[in-house]
């Protein structure tokens, strides 16, 4: 099938996830002299993306599908059809830790990928331009091209790296006014036409200033350091979130007062039960394993303790609870309140949650989990102790009969809560955990509640 001369390009997308579905729609919405197609290997997800209901939740997401949808953004399951129509194949299939063999644990695993680029190689007619939209190792772009231009048909593949910075939950802001869009291309004559191609579909609304432009190796690892920076920020107000607990320091105190040093910054310093997302450790662990690859090995040690950290913040939450609730948790009712990784998206994958979830039902507690958006994911990732949970969205029924509530996720609707009738409600000494530190914690005490922040002084009636 040759291209669809209706439109200025054809532009698809492999991979009809978090990034690729939010992605595609904002460049099909912003650029109608487009067609834009979107493949997918999963029916159901691509129903979904056809349907009323989005596969994802995510602020605005909808009315951005809605405003492009049929006109020149497509959905389908039709994957050779696209690849032959296409000009331009960005590539955005999951990447997830490898579980087998050689680098279990830490590498990525490709094996998706590849399976795209030979797709791609099987099925194309023409020239082609392949977009990495994935996060990959540093130095795959050299892999795909080997693999894409070993073909016998005289076909010529330019493999270009555009890593994807947007952030669930605000994908939509993100993507419609990014801090920069980042390039990555061969230096070579070919390398800068392709990357060029890629410049001109974002100058259609990034400012110029905005599109940076590098070697490929480059932007392929700027997106896990960016990564690995980002978590390392949280990492470090976390285990100084320790030290404030013996010290009677205040760490939301400590983190405006370092905030304020414009070299520092103010932002990604709020303490948590810890960081979570696909994506933060999944890349750490594969900058480790790059790093250790090249016989880096204080360099990987350095960043894989990053993701020590944030492990021990998780435990030492449950520890927390255990402790203060007089050593023993068995029996008693203990309302999450929130199981998503982050507010403003039913994504869990490595939400601090589950990791929370099964320290406490290794306790014996009996735990109920409350989300506005993610009981559905929420009841998957616990599926090996399904029948030992509760699931309630209201919060105020999963508070009932409770002995504590633990804050999970920071969603907007947990300040707002009518605390004094949950209050009532609940198993005296009621305690309350709060590990995103988002409640007013002076109220609370003052309605009855033992709380207990992060990284701060708690307020106890014994
Ligand atoms: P996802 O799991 O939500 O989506 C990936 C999709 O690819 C799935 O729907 C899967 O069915 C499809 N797929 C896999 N193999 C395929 C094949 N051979 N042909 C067609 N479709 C295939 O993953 P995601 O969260 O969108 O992440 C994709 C990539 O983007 C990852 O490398 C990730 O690290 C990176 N990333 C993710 C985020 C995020 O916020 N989730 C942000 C930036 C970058
Ligand atoms: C993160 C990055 O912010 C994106 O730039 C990147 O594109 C993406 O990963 C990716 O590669 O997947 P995301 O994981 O969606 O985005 O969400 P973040 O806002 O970064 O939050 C990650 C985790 O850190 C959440 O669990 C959040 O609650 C936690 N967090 C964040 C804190 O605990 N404290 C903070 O100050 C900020």
């Amino acid at each position: 099938m040759s291209r669809d001369s209706r439109f200025e390009k054809n532009i698809i997308c492999i991979g009809a996830g978090y990034v690729g579905g939010p992605t595609m729609a904002m460049i099909a919405a912003k650029c109608s002299q487009y067609k834009v197609t979107v493949v997918d290997i999963s029916a159901a997800r691509i129903a979904a993306w056809n349907s009323e209901h989005l596969p994802i939740y995510e602020p605005g997401l909808f009315e951005v599908v809605a405003e492009a949808r049929g006109r020149n953004l497509f959905f389908s399951t039709d994957v050779e059809a696209a690849i032959k129509e296409a000009e331009i194949i960005f590539v955005s299939v999951n990447t997830p830790t490898k579980t087998f063999g050689e680098g279990a644990g830490k590498a990525a695993d490709l094996q998706y990928w590849e399976k795209t680029a030979r797709d791609i190689v099987r099925v194309s007619e023409n020239d082609k331009i392949i977009v990495e939209k994935s996060t990959l190792p540093v130095r795959t772009a050299r892999a795909m091209e080997r693999i894409l231009n070993a073909n016998e048909k005289g076909i010529h593949f330019e493999v270009v790296s555009n890593p994807e910075f947007l952030a669930e939950g605000t994908a939509i802001a993100d993507l419609d006014n990014p801090d920069r869009v980042l390039i990555g291309s061969q230096l070579t004559e070919e390398g800068l036409r392709a990357c060029q191609s890629i410049v001109d579909i974002y100058a259609n609304w990034v400012p110029r200033e905005r599109i940076l432009t590098t070697n490929v190796w480059s932007a392929e690892l700027s997106k896990l350091v960016a990564n690995a920076f980002l978590a390392q920020r949280i990492s470090s107000i976390n285990s100084i979130s320790a030290l404030c607990e013996k010290t009677e320091a205040n760490v939301t105190e400590v983190a405006r007062a370092i905030g304020k040093d414009s070299r520092v910054g103010h932002r990604f310093l709020n303490a948590s039960v810890g960081f979570g997302g696909s994506c933060f450790k999944k890349d750490i662990l594969n900058l480790v394993y790059i790093c250790q690859s090249y016989g880096l090995h204080e360099v990987a040690r350095y960043w894989e303790s990053v993701v020590q950290m944030n492990e021990y913040q998780k435990r030492r939450f449950v520890q927390t609870m255990l402790r203060v609730m007089f050593n023993t948790i068995a029996g008693k009712r203990i309302a999450l309140f929130g199981f998503a990784f982050k507010a403003d998206t039913g994504d869990t994958r490595e939400s601090p949650a589950i990791d929370v979830t099964l320290q406490l039902v290794e306790e014996r507690a009996r735990v109920v989990v409350s989300d506005p958006q993610a009981i559905e994911n929420a009841k998957k990732d616990l599926e090996s102790c399904l029948s030992l949970i509760e699931f309630a969205e209201d919060p105020y029924k999963a508070a009932e009969g409770a002995h504590a509530i633990a804050i999970m996720t920071e969603w907007e609707d947990y300040r707002k809560l009518d605390y004094k009738r949950i209050f009532d409600q609940m198993e005296k000494p009621a305690f309350i955990f709060d590990g995103r530190n988002i409640l007013d914690h002076q109220k609370l005490y003052e309605i009855g509640f033992n709380v207990f922040p992060l990284g701060m002084p708690a307020s106890k009636h014994f």
